[in-house]
């Protein structure tokens, strides 16, 4: 069988959720967002959601424990055992270390660490005009570079769009520092593997896609050999 497992590994704002979203469908991999996830139990107002958004609002990672099981849960999951699509995790090296003993432990492997690459100063611009459908967080748009049809409704289901909470000036400063310190680490970790692809993520989205897609496309076919 063969099995692409693979994590979008970028800065916040470089267009992890934008590409999970197209690759999701190309290649029929369930989109697994630690973002996603964690809001969704703020939402809920669950123990962990609570716990969660102070870490959160502060551009903080939410710590580890909390975060581990939470992941390694679903890569174990059914719908994940042909492959998976990771945004947003690992973010550390405990984390990824979590991650690659889990995957031995079921006799799989990481396929790729795909890295979208953008500067500070457009991550900033991005953040800032990001709007979400606050029905479906993966409908993502953008004031300027991907404006809904009509403002503040989401073309795909007609729900209202919103800002996200961690979208204000200094919480995105906050994020960037953080993923600075704390992830940029990793890309050396998976290059080191021989598992980094690296994608000029300032390209136009479809041009991203267009090249993520043929790398992917590429893997698999190595997969399949
Ligand atoms: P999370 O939700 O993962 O946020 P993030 O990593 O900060 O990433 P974003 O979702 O902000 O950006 P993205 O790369 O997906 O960009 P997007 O496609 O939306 O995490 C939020 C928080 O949760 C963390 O701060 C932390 O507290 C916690 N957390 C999550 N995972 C954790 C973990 N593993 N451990 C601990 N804590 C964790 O695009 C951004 C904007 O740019 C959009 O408006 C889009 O339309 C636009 N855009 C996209 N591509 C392009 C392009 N090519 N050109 C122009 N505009 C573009």
């Amino acid at each position: 069988m063969s099995e692409l497992n693979l994590i979008l590994l970028g800065p916040p704002g470089a267009g992890k959720g934008t590409q999970a979203e197209r690759l999701r469908e190309d290649f029929t991999l369930p989109h697994i967002s630690t973002g996603d996830m964690l809001r969704a139990e703020v939402t809920q107002g669950s123990d962990l959601g609570r716990e969660a958004k102070r870490y959160m609002d502060a551009g903080d990672l939410v710590p580890d424990e909390v975060i581990i099981s939470m992941i390694i849960k679903r890569v174990e999951g059914p719908d994940a055992a042909e492959g998976f699509l990771l945004d947003g995790f690992p973010r550390n090296e405990q984390q990824a270390d979590a991650l690659a003993e889990a995957l031995t432990g079921l006799g799989r492997r990481l396929s790729a660490a795909l890295l979208i690459e953008v500067g500070d100063d457009e991550l900033v611009r991005r953040l800032a005009g990001r709007r979400v459908c606050v029905k479906n967080p993966s409908h993502i748009y953008h004031v300027e570079f991907d404006p809904p049809k009509h403002e503040d409704v989401c073309d795909q289901d007609g729900s209202r769009l919103i800002q996200r909470d961690d979208d204000k000036e200094e919480t995105i400063r906050r994020r960037l520092q953080v993923y600075h310190s704390q992830t940029e680490p990793l890309i050396d970790y998976y290059d080191r593997a021989g598992q980094l692809r690296r994608f000029d993520g300032t390209r136009d989205p479809d041009e991203v896609h267009a090249r993520i897609r043929a790398t992917v496309a590429a893997l698999r076919l190595e997969e399949k050999l």
